[in-house]
């Protein structure tokens, strides 16, 4: 089953979504905390502990000493969480060092199947193709998921394909329908995967014509109804 995760740092967003029960997990970066208002750290550890599904959570550090330093810091936040590592040669080394020790990591920033090929044989248990990126520069982004799921098939390998930087619900079902393991969105693609005009109109329909039910039958009441 493809799995859902929120690609945002906003607390009221993500306790919507976890309360419908449809998240199966989240991502962050630098980029999606600096829009919030409040500590990072604190939002980090609040979001570890309010969803119960994988929360990737980004280093900043650019060489290997400090990516491991602070990958270590962000896994003692919680069993759940997933350290984001860059796409560059320390990072590639950051991974191999943390997959040994069994810590979860979700390698950013990747823009070709070559680059998800590498982070696969360096142990990330996720990969991340940032599909909207590479559409706003003119390419194929979902080009680049259909080749790394395949090419991942092709040999088996356990790292997910998780597709980010994801626009609209097109992408979502773009996706799926070629099998990637995990989609990020923000929640307004979310929210457009959930709303249908259809749906508003036919339920305003159906409750129209509950009514005139009722004004024949005025005793009754669903909620009150033996078996
Ligand atoms: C993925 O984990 C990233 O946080 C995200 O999808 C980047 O998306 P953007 O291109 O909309 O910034």
């Amino acid at each position: 089953m493809v799995q859902i995760f929120l690609d945002t740092a906003n607390l009221d967003a993500i306790r919507k979504y976890n309360d419908m029960g449809i998240l199966d997990g989240v991502t962050t970066n630098p980029t999606l905390l600096a829009k919030e208002n409040s500590d990072p750290i604190e939002i980090m550890k609040e979001i570890i502990r309010i969803v119960k599904g994988p929360v990737s959570l980004e280093v900043v550090s650019t060489d290997i000493d400090g990516m491991l330093e602070e990958a270590h810091r962000l896994a003692r936040f919680g069993t759940n969480a997933v350290i984001k590592i860059p796409m560059t040669p320390d990072g590639l080394k950051a991974i191999k060092r943390l997959s040994s020790e069994g810590i979860k990591t979700n390698c950013t920033l990747v823009f070709s199947p070559n680059q998800a090929i590498l982070a696969a044989k360096a142990g990330a248990t996720y990969v991340s193709p940032f599909i909207g990126r590479l559409d706003d520069a003119g390419h194929d982004g979902m080009q680049v998921i259909r080749d790394t799921v395949q090419i991942f098939r092709n040999y088996n390998f356990s790292t997910k394909v998780l597709v980010a930087s994801v626009r609209h619900p097109v992408h979502v079902v773009e996706a799926a329908k070629i099998g990637a393991d995990v989609i990020t969105m923000p929640p307004d693609v979310l929210e457009k995967m959930i709303k249908h005009p259809l749906t508003d109109k036919g339920l305003s329909t159906f409750l129209a014509d509950w009514e005139k039910v009722k004004r024949m039958n005025p005793n009754i009441d669903l909620s009150l109804v033996q078996p």
